[in-house]
């Protein structure tokens, strides 16, 4: 008999960000799993959005991005990159950073085509891959600074390669591409007419100095690159669902119409609120990043304290660690036990690799929570030491 539902669709299975989250709730644990702040979004944001509705905004804003907030988003991009776009031809607003990428992806890869994607990668990707059709070609990230065999890169490229996935500041693994390995990946993109696509939300959550070097400024780059961002990580409002996708013409025409299909338009309120986000002066980055790096310097010695191996992040909210000194063979068992028996919910590694087996030694925990929470992970995960695993 037919199944009921579609091959494509038994092809990847429900987060398991969601089974931790559950358990978390269960268990009243403290939740370090799924990455979305647990303090407020700037009051000026808030206001702006109660005041969209209050003025009736209510309706379908123009599918492709309010033009106000299109123009914001030219403004900003100027601003940080000193990238010119055309906000009538080449900027397209999205429910979030999400359905940008499975917009592009959908509009811009067919069925058979490949699409390299650098792993551990953010989860989403794998799905996304597989909705419209690609093969996805993964290129490890390794450990301890996460950086890749150039070799390994160049391996991949094949005439069959449509596009290639970047994710800087990375989720899961706190890496910030230099712009040496970006010169690389743009090198290669020309070589074989390779479409980038960079996910950009962690654009202005850098620590230790890094700079964030926006693949579309390298040279011959404009031309090739997909560029999405959103408002979800920068204004703290991943509820909010706002993104965006920058794009030569030729690319976004066919973006939009993918859009329209899927969604129509973002929350037309919302839209209006983010455009006065985008207003906000140097300080307001400055101190985003800031409070993140208190955060990151509280949570990984926390972590180490406990026993696990953490890799120290240089930008977005994560830390990936190695959980080898608890003397589990599996990510999701111990996950598991963590939320179960010590009361905090973290990720397995396995989540984010195409083979599970390269994560089973590892562990993403975020921070991006309020101190008194971060404060009280730290007190659980200090039971942990002293524990003998039960698994
Ligand atoms: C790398 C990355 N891209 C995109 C998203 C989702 O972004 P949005 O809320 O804009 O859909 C996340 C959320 O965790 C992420 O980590």
């Amino acid at each position: 008999m037919r199944a009921p539902v579609s091959q494509r669709s038994l092809q990847f299975t429900e987060s398991v960000i969601r089974e931790m989250t559950r358990l978390c709730q269960e268990h009243n644990g403290v939740n370090l799993a799924q990455g979305f702040p647990d303090f407020p979004a700037p009051e000026a944001l808030k206001l702006a959005a109660a005041a969209a509705v209050r003025n009736d905004v209510n309706q379908y804003a123009i599918t492709w991005g309010a033009k106000g907030l299109r123009d914001a988003i030219v403004a900003k991009t100027r601003r940080f990159t000193g990238l010119d776009y055309a906000a009538e031809a080449e900027v397209t607003v999205c429910c979030g950073t999400t359905e940008c990428m499975a917009a592009t992806l959908l509009a811009l890869v067919d069925p058979g085509d490949e699409v390299i994607i650098f792993e551990p990668f953010y989860e989403n990707y794998g799905p996304d891959a597989i909705l419209c059709g690609a093969s996805p070609r993964f290129v490890r990230l390794r450990e301890p600074d996460w950086s890749y065999d150039p070799a390994e890169l160049e391996a991949a490229f094949t005439n069959r390669t449509r596009a290639i996935v970047i994710n800087t500041p990375n989720n899961p693994t706190g890496k910030v591409f230099t712009r040496e390995e970006l010169e690389h990946v743009a090198a290669l993109c020309r070589k074989w007419d390779v479409i980038a696509i960079t996910d950009e939300i962690y654009e202005h959550i850098l620590y230790d100095g890094a700079t964030h070097v926006a693949m579309a400024t390298l040279e011959g780059m404009r031309e090739r690159t997909v560029t999405l961002s959103g408002a979800s990580k920068t204004f703290s409002v991943t509820g909010w669902r706002v993104g965006w996708c920058l794009a030569p013409a030729r690319l976004s025409g066919a973006i939009r119409k993918v859009h329209d299909f899927l969604t129509v338009g973002a929350p037309a309120p919302l839209q209006e609120a983010v455009t006065v986000a985008l207003e906000m002066t140097d300080a307001y980055y400055h101190t985003l990043a800031e409070r993140y790096r208190e955060r990151r310097d509280f949570l990984v010695p926390m972590l180490e304290a406990a026993g696990f191996r953490a890799f120290r992040p240089r930008g977005a909210y994560y830390v990936m660690t190695d959980i080898s000194g608890f003397g589990y063979s599996d990510d999701v068992a111990f996950a598991r036990y963590l939320v179960r028996d010590i009361g905090v919910a973290a990720v397995p590694g396995s989540s984010f690799y195409s083979s599970p087996e390269a994560g089973r030694q590892r562990l993403r925990f975020h921070f991006a929570r309020r101190h008194e929470t971060l404060q009280a992970a730290a007190e659980r995960l200090g039971r942990l030491a002293s524990r003998a695993p039960t698994a």
